[in-house]
């Protein structure tokens, strides 16, 4: 059975592929209700962990920890960092695999698919735009371990734009080429996309994102207004967690034409009534965070005119996906822009799953390339070590292999000058002027090689020290290479005696 899996911060769609058709799957909670989507939720209490449906169940009863956005966590967390979640401590990496095994289990049992007892899942899995190589590795291996046959990983945009050619463009695709601005931002994360649409042979001209910005951050401005109004300054974890619930559910129930809005600080804290505000007073205070989502959708935009020449008048739609597209004032100051462009997905929640679930289809016979959404570099120790320098290794917006075809390679040879190689990657999301990382950083660990074949025995080379040495007749190659899921590999060889290691950052086993 062939699945597109949206892995999301705050809800997780599953969508089957169907003779022709991309159902969303629907999910039965112990109370016999049915969803069309899976809470990414954990709770904790005691010895007890409960995932998705069943976390969602234990809202309300006492002694509970919840946690949500776990998927926010890896873009700013490192492979082997511990998340506490009540008194239950893991890797980051096995939190997300076990809550996909519940997710694995609870497709097989208690959701309208019809999955024989043999039969695999398997399934496309989506990342957001500007997930680092890690966060990639690190989803792509957990699903794997819950048990997923994993086909594909494809951006988070870029699948709306799948979505978007088979839904609006229709069964003939598109005629002439035409540029499509996805815009998508859901609980946790804000990404944007320009894709060139052509036939059925689309390609992504760029990406941008803010790996930290979703309708999260609505929901603890509200509670914020709504505290100080009342003129509350603490609260601890238990209420913090209901009380952004409420403001959740209150955010979700705006219409455009709503002026108020009442948040009930009872249903947390004691004695605490309800507070009226203003949509204008929210609305106001949600703005710098909606003008930053369409600051960065328009850097994407100019990056593909400045390399892709684009003429505007050939812009289809600016796509909006993603459950905070609901949002009323995201979509006001959308149109206040783009006017009639603007084009609201008809399935804001599913249209990354669903056209994930197109792309797994290969009689839709959509397909896409997919490019760099971040630079990847090594620093280097310039002037004896006096000062580093940051080498670019494959810059953002290069164009990455499609499925099948061979990975994107780069090699660079060189006589080694010390006893031990010691590289320190990282990749990030822009460059300044002086060609130096800023924006969102992802430090690689940090690598030894020994260049010295003497130190090659030692089990690790972290406390050696490195000196200059003279090795006549060395030659290292270093070969970097990335597959179609963005997913980098390094190796490293002498080619004098092809003694050689491969390094991957991997998440703790
Ligand atoms: N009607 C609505 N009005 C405003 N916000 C809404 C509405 N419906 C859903 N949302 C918000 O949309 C967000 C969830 O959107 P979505 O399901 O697209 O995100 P996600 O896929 O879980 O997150 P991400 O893509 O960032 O990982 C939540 O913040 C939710 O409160
Ligand atoms: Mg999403």
């Amino acid at each position: 059975m062939l699945l597109g899996i949206d892995f999301g911060t705050t809800r997780t769609v599953v969508t089957a592929v169907n003779r022709g058709n991309y159902p969303v799957v629907s999910f039965t909670n112990e109370a016999g209700d049915a969803f069309e989507w899976y809470p990414s939720i954990i709770a904790t209490k005691g010895a007890e962990i409960a995932f998705g449906f069943e976390a969602l169940a234990k809202q309300g009863q006492p002694g509970w920890t919840f946690r949500r956005s776990v998927k926010r966590e890896l873009a700013t967390l490192g492979p082997d960092s511990r998340l506490k979640i009540g008194e239950h401590e893991m890797s980051v990496f096995e939190w997300i695999t076990s809550f996909l095994e519940q997710l694995h289990h609870d497709l097989r049992e208690n959701s309208n698919l019809r999955v024989k007892k043999k039969d695999k899942l398997e399934a496309i899995i989506s990342v957001p735009a500007n997930a680092n190589s890690n966060q990639r590795f690190i989803t792509l291996e957990a699903f794997r371990r819950a048990g997923f046959d994993v086909r594909g990983m494809m951006n988070e945009p870029s699948a709306a734009g799948i979505e978007y050619a088979h839904h609006i463009l229709g069964e003939n695709g598109v005629g002439k080429r035409e540029y499509l601005l996805v815009y998508d931002l859901g609980g946790g994360t804000f990404d944007s996309a320009v894709i060139s649409l052509a036939d059925r042979d689309h390609e992504v001209l760029s990406n941008e994102g803010i790996t930290r910005l979703g309708g999260d951050n609505f929901d603890v401005i509200l509670l914020d207004m709504a505290l100080k109004k009342a003129d509350i300054h603490e609260v601890n974890d238990a209420q913090l967690a209901l009380l952004l619930e409420e403001c959740r559910e209150k955010k979700e129930g705006l219409r455009p034409t709503t002026r108020k809005i009442a948040i009930d600080l009872g249903c947390a804290i004691e004695g605490a009534g309800e507070v009226s505000l203003t949509t204008t007073d929210l609305y106001a205070e949600c703005k710098p965070l909606i003008d930053s989502t369409v600051a960065a959708m328009e850097q994407a935009m100019q990056k593909a005119t400045a390399e892709a020449g684009i003429d505007w008048k050939s812009l289809a739609a600016v796509y909006l996906v993603g459950g905070s597209s609901d949002f009323p004032p995201v979509a006001r100051l959308l149109r206040e822009r783009y006017s009639k462009q603007v084009k609201r997905s008809a399935y804001p929640h599913a249209a990354v799953a669903i056209g994930l679930a197109i792309a797994a289809d290969t009689d839709a016979g959509h397909k896409l390339r997919e490019r760099f959404t971040r630079h990847f570099g090594v620093w280097r120790e310039v002037e004896s070590g006096r000062h580093i320098a940051f080498d670019t290794l494959f810059e953002k917006d290069t164009l990455l292999p499609s499925k099948g075809e061979e990975k994107l390679t780069l090699k660079r040879r060189y006589i080694p000058a010390h006893n031990i190689g010691h590289f320190r990657y990282l990749e990030c999301g822009g460059l300044d002027a002086q060609r130096q990382p800023q924006g969102d950083i992802t430090i690689w660990d940090e690598i030894h090689f020994p260049f010295d074949p003497a130190l090659r025995a030692e089990e690790s080379l972290d406390g050696v020290p490195i000196s200059r040495v003279t090795l006549n007749g060395h030659l290292i190659e270093e070969t970097y290479s990335c597959d179609a899921n963005g997913i980098i590999e390094v190796e490293i060889t002498d080619l004098s005696d092809h003694f050689s290691r491969s390094f991957k950052l991997r998440g703790k086993k």
